[in-house]
C-alpha cells in the first residue's frame, strides 16, 4: 500500500493527539508526548483512569468500530497525529482506515500487523529473507503435527498462529505435552487464531526487546530493554504479560546490536519494502541471544508492555517530532532522542491470581510516593462511584524509576511500591536481578 503523505491533514502541525489504547503503555507514551511544548492536547481512547492525570491529556470513550463517528469526533478535535497502541485495532486495520481518511497515523496496516497477528506469516517471512529464527513446521491439523512431533528429537514448541494475548504459545516438556497443547488449539481454545498451528525448534538463551521506530524506509533504534515474562521470582511460573523491565540492557553488547542491526533490522525492514509494505510504526524484535548468535522469538506491531513505560523516561521532548517523521515517511534515521545518562527500572503490580481469574474493583491506596526521577503509569484502574481509584485489571500498574545505576533505580521503585497497596497486590521482587549487584534481600525486605 503506498501513502501520499502529502494528502495528510496535519501539514506538519502537531498541537493535538490521539492515543489509542487503555494500558500502563499508552498512558507512558502520553507522558513522553506531553514534554514537547508544541502539544496543546492529548487524548486517549478509552485510556484509564490514570490517564486524566497525566499533563495535557483526557480520556474520551468512542466505539472504535463506528468509523464514522470517530472520524467526526477527530474532526472536531482537529487531531494532527494518532498512535494506535494495541495489536487488535492494528491487526484490523484501523491504521488504513485513518490513513485513508487522511489522518497521520503512527502505526501499521494490517498489512504489516501481520508479523504478529499471523505467526506462521511472520516465520515465512523470516525464512524467506534468511532472518535467524528457530526452525518451524506450520500444521493445519492434528494429524499432520503428530508426524512432525513424533519425528522431531525435541519436544516442540507449540503456537497458535493468530493473536491470543499472549497466551498461545506453549513450551513442552515432552512429545506427549506438545501432542496435547496442539490438540487443544484445534479443538478451538482460542477460537479462529488457533486454526494453524506452528511447531517450534526450542531455543535457549537471554531474551531481550529491540524497538525500531519506522517510516516505511528508514528507522530510528531506541534503547533496549529486558522484560521478565513469567510470574514468578527466579523466572518461575506461569507466561504473563510482563512483570516488569529495565533498560538499557548490558546484555546487548555494541558487537551484539551491529549483528542484530545486519542479520535482522535490516533484513526486516527491506523485506518489508519488498513486499510492498509501508510499515509506519514501531517494529518490536523479540529477540533471544543464542549460542549461535541473536534469534527472532516474535516480532510485535507495537511497544511492549512493560518496556514501553520503562524506556519512555529515556527520552526527551522530541520524541513526538519522531513518531510524526514516521507517521509522514519523513524520517532521517540519524535522529537522536536519547537522554543517555539515565537507566530506567520498572515493575508491574498485580491482582491476585493474574494471569488467571482475579477479583476487580479492590481500592487502591497511594502513601508517600516521591515522584522524583518516578512515574506510576496506571495499566488497569478505574474509578467508584466516590471517585476513588480501583483495580479494573489483572496488571494494576507500574512503578518506573530511573537513576545513574539499577541499584539506585531498582532501590527507588521498591520504595515507591512499598508505599502503594491494594488487597491481594502481587509483585516479583527481583525485577533487574541481572542487573542488580546490591543484595537483593536488602532493597526489598
Ligand atoms: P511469544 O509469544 O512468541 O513471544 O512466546 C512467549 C514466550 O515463549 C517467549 O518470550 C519465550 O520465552 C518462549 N518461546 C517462544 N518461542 C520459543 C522457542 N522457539 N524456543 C524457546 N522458547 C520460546
Ligand atoms: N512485554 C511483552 C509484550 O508486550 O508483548
Amino acid at each position: 500500500m503506498s501513502i501520499n503523505s502529502s494528502n495528510s491533514k496535519s501539514s506538519n502541525k502537531l498541537e493535538n493527539i490521539l492515543i489509542i489504547g487503555n494500558g500502563g503503555r499508552e498512558n507512558s507514551l502520553a507522558w513522553a508526548i506531553q514534554k514537547n511544548e508544541l502539544i496543546k492536547r492529548i487524548y486517549l481512547l478509552p485510556g484509564n483512569a490514570g490517564s486524566n492525570k497525566i499533563n495535557k491529556s483526557e480520556r474520551i470513550g468512542l466505539d472504535l468500530s463506528n468509523i464514522k463517528e470517530l472520524i467526526k469526533k477527530l474532526n472536531s478535535l482537529d487531531i494532527n497525529l494518532v498512535v494506535i497502541g494495541p495489536e487488535t485495532p492494528l491487526a484490523e486495520g484501523l491504521g488504513e482506515v485513518l490513513r485513508n481518511y487522511n489522518f497521520d497515523v503512527f502505526g501499521p496496516g494490517s498489512d504489516g500487523a501481520k508479523l504478529e497477528s499471523s505467526k506462521s506469516w511472520a516465520k515465512e517471512f523470516m525464512k524467506c529473507a534468511n532472518i535467524p529464527t528457530a526452525n518451524f513446521w506450520k500444521v493445519k491439523s492434528l494429524e499432520e503435527a503428530k508426524k512432525i512431533i513424533f519425528k522431531s528429537p525435541q519436544p516442540l514448541v507449540v503456537k497458535a498462529d493468530g493473536l491470543a494475548s499472549g497466551k498461545g504459545v506453549f513450551i513442552p516438556d515432552s512429545k506427549e505435552e506438545t501432542l496435547s497443547a496442539t490438540e487443544e488449539i484445534f479443538k478451538g481454545k482460542f477460537g479462529n487464531a488457533g486454526e494453524i498451528v506452528v511447531l517450534e525448534e526450542k531455543i535457549e538463551g537471554p531474551e531481550v526487546s529491540v524497538f525500531a521506530l519506522c517510516d516505511g524506509k528508514k528507522y530510528v533504534l531506541l534503547p533496549t530493554a529486558q522484560d521478565h515474562k513469567r510470574l514468578n521470582e527466579n523466572d518461575k511460573g506461569p507466561n504473563t504479560g510482563g512483570m516488569g523491565a529495565y533498560s538499557p540492557t548490558p546484555l546487548l553488547t555494541k558487537s551484539h546490536l551491529e549483528r542484530i542491526t545486519k542479520e535482522i533490522i535490516k533484513p526486516t525492514i527491506d523485506s518489508l519494502l519488498k513486499k510492498n509494505i509501508d510499515y509506519r510504526g514501531v517494529l518490536y524484535f523479540g529477540l533471544m541471544i543464542t549460542k549461535s548468535g541473536p534469534k527472532v522469538i516474535e516480532y510485535n506491531c507495537r511497544f511492549g508492555d512493560p518496556e514501553c513505560q520503562t524506556i519512555m523516561p529515556l527520552m526527551d521532548k522530541n520524541f513526538v517530532i519522531l513518531l510524526q517523521k514516521c507517521a509522514t515517511g519523513n524520517l532521517l534515521g540519524n535522529e537522536k532522542i536519547e537522554m543517555t545518562d539515565q537507566l530506567s527500572g520498572c515493575v508491574i503490580a498485580t491482582s491476585k491470581g493474574y494471569p488467571s481469574d482475579y477479583e476487580k474493583g479492590l481500592p487502591i491506596n497511594y502513601g508517600d510516593i516521591d515522584l522524583e526521577d518516578c512515574q506510576i503509569f496506571d495499566s488497569g484502574t478505574s474509578l467508584n462511584s466516590k471517585g476513588e481509584f480501583i483495580t479494573d485489571g489483572g496488571r494494576v500498574l507500574s512503578v518506573v524509576c530511573q537513576g545513574k545505576d539499577f541499584d539506585n533505580v531498582f532501590e527507588k521503585t521498591y520504595k515507591n511500591l512499598k508505599e502503594i497497596s491494594f488487597e491481594g497486590m502481587y509483585y516479583r521482587k527481583d525485577i533487574g536481578h541481572q542487573v542488580r549487584k546490591r543484595n537483593l534481600n536488602s532493597m526489598d525486605s
